[in-house]
């Protein structure tokens, strides 16, 4: 929980002055506490993007941006992207502390269990048109499962948690593969309790009736690395959007659906999609890069270097280090020359050297590469970003499991400074202009 110092900060206007309490974190990250501020001075603070608002103390995911830091309930990411598994990394975020034999067996048995959907599930599916981009679907189906479990939504009941948190990440691979196979007139694939839950998920993907798919084993490791990489970021916009909504009790299910629909803009999870098209948009237009720097520094260009820049790293994303190591290994594996991960290193290599990029702290983030690896294990472009939120549904799980346990508890509703017509009045039609 956020310290409160003995330290305040001295506000003074209008001859007015007040001391604000000054809130301090694990690391030493300090926060103005402005909650008394309207109360006390009639004024309310203005942040568009709450580029410098904390929104809540957290202590599940902590980054350093200008360090390149990212700890998950205190572990680095490097650590559990060599060591640990997705399941148990979800684990890990959702109750806070890894699990122990008997933990993890029931958690990763109780996931499986629960992969299935209700068969009435797949008429959603026959009523979407096959174009139908899968994060709209995945929503949709999702916030869809609160019709089907009306017993079990109540977010101050334990067990009604407990029981979504299990069926959420159990069933959301299953409706990705649906979405998919939807789009390319496939017959859905059941679940196979007998595979762990990459293999499970890629085998839903890319096995058909009469010929069976299983994946080679790196190729669901990498994939589970992915999920890890993917699974948590604090206050991203996805997450706060899940916080948000949830805030005013809204369930578990409606809550998630909306976090998916926040994660598919492309200028948060739809980067990885985004980066792709831009390689090949290069790719195709002759492997001219520094066309496309130059595009991207132009502030008359709305072109920009996807899959670069982040709101919080000023330094390099871990993230991204990791992927570029696995992109090159994942390749091999398939057997794949990509010549898009050639472009996507020398874009990095020219950018990470050129002024503008340097002066703006713009870093390959996690986008950059994890689409590269998608590509390679032949996930179709369209569901990259479904990936992305099957890694982070974890995370969207703890934030709001810890808003809802918050002492300071509220449903979210920021201000506005109004700045529209001052009082006017009701014009009858006839003497409008
Ligand atoms: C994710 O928050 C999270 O943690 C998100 C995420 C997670 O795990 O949840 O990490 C996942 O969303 C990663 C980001 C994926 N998006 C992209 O790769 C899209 C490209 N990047 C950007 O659009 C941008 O960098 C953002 C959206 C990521 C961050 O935007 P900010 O913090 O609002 O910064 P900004 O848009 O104000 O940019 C600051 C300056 C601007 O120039 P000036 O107006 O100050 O002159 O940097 C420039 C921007 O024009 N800039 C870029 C750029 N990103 C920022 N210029 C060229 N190419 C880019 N990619």
């Amino acid at each position: 929980m956020g310290y409160f110092m003995k330290e305040t900060a001295k506000l003074t206007y209008k001859e007015k002055s007040i001391e604000l309490p000054v809130t301090e974190g694990t690391f030493g990250e300090k926060g103005l506490d402005i909650s008394k501020l309207r109360a006390t001075t009639g004024l309310i603070t203005f942040d568009p993007g709450s580029v410098n608002t904390g929104s809540c103390n957290s202590s599940i995911t902590y980054l350093n941006g200008e360090e390149g830091i990212l700890l998950y309930r205190g572990i680095p990411i490097e650590q559990l992207a060599e060591k640990s598994t997705f399941l148990e990394t979800a684990y890990l975020l959702i109750y806070g502390k890894l699990p122990n034999q008997d933990e993890n067996k029931y958690f990763s048995e109780s996931i499986i269990n629960h992969s299935m959907l209700h068969e009435s599930v797949k008429d959603f599916y026959s009523g979407v048109p096959a174009t139908a981009h899968p994060m709209a679907v995945c929503s949709a189906v999702i916030g869809a499962l609160a019709t089907f479990y009306p017993d079990a939504l109540d977010p101050r009941n334990e067990r009604h948690v407990e029981i979504s948190i299990h069926r959420l990440i159990a069933k959301l691979p299953t409706i990705a593969a649906y979405s998919y196979k939807k789009s390319i007139g496939q017959p859905f694939m059941y679940p196979d309790d007998s595979l762990d839950y990459c293999s499970n998920y890629l085998r839903m993907m890319f096995s058909v009736p009469c010929a069976e798919y299983y994946a080679d084993p790196v190729i669901a490791k990498a994939l589970d690395v992915l999920f890890i990489l993917h699974a948590d970021h604090e206050q991203n916009c996805s997450t706060s959007t899940v916080r948000l909504v949830g805030s005013s009790m809204a369930n578990l299910f409606a809550s998630i659906s909306a976090g998916i629909s926040a994660l598919w803009g492309p200028l948060h999870g739809g980067a990885n999609q985004a980066v792709i098209e831009m390689l090949q948009n290069i790719h195709e237009d002759g492997g001219n890069i520094n066309k496309y720097i130059d595009k991207a520094k132009d502030k008359n260009d709305p072109f920009r270097l996807m899959g670069f820049g982040h709101r919080v790293y000023k330094n390099f994303d871990p993230r991204s280090r990791i992927l570029k190591k696995y992109c090159q290994g994942v390749l091999d594996t398939m057997g794949v020359y990509e010549p898009y991960l050639e472009i996507a290193m020398k874009l990095e290599d020219i950018a990470l050297k050129d002024d503008y990029f340097i002066e703006k702290k713009l870093y390959p983030n996690v986008d950059f590469y994890s689409g590269i690896i998608y590509r390679a294990m032949k996930i179709p472009l369209n569901m990259f970003t479904v990936l992305f939120a099957i890694g982070r549904l974890p995370g969207w799980i703890a934030q709001w499991v810890e808003m809802h346990r918050d002492k300071h508890f509220k449903i979210g509703r920021p201000r506005q400074i109004f700045t529209g017509a001052k009082k006017t009045h009701y014009e009858p039609i006839e003497e409008r202009q």
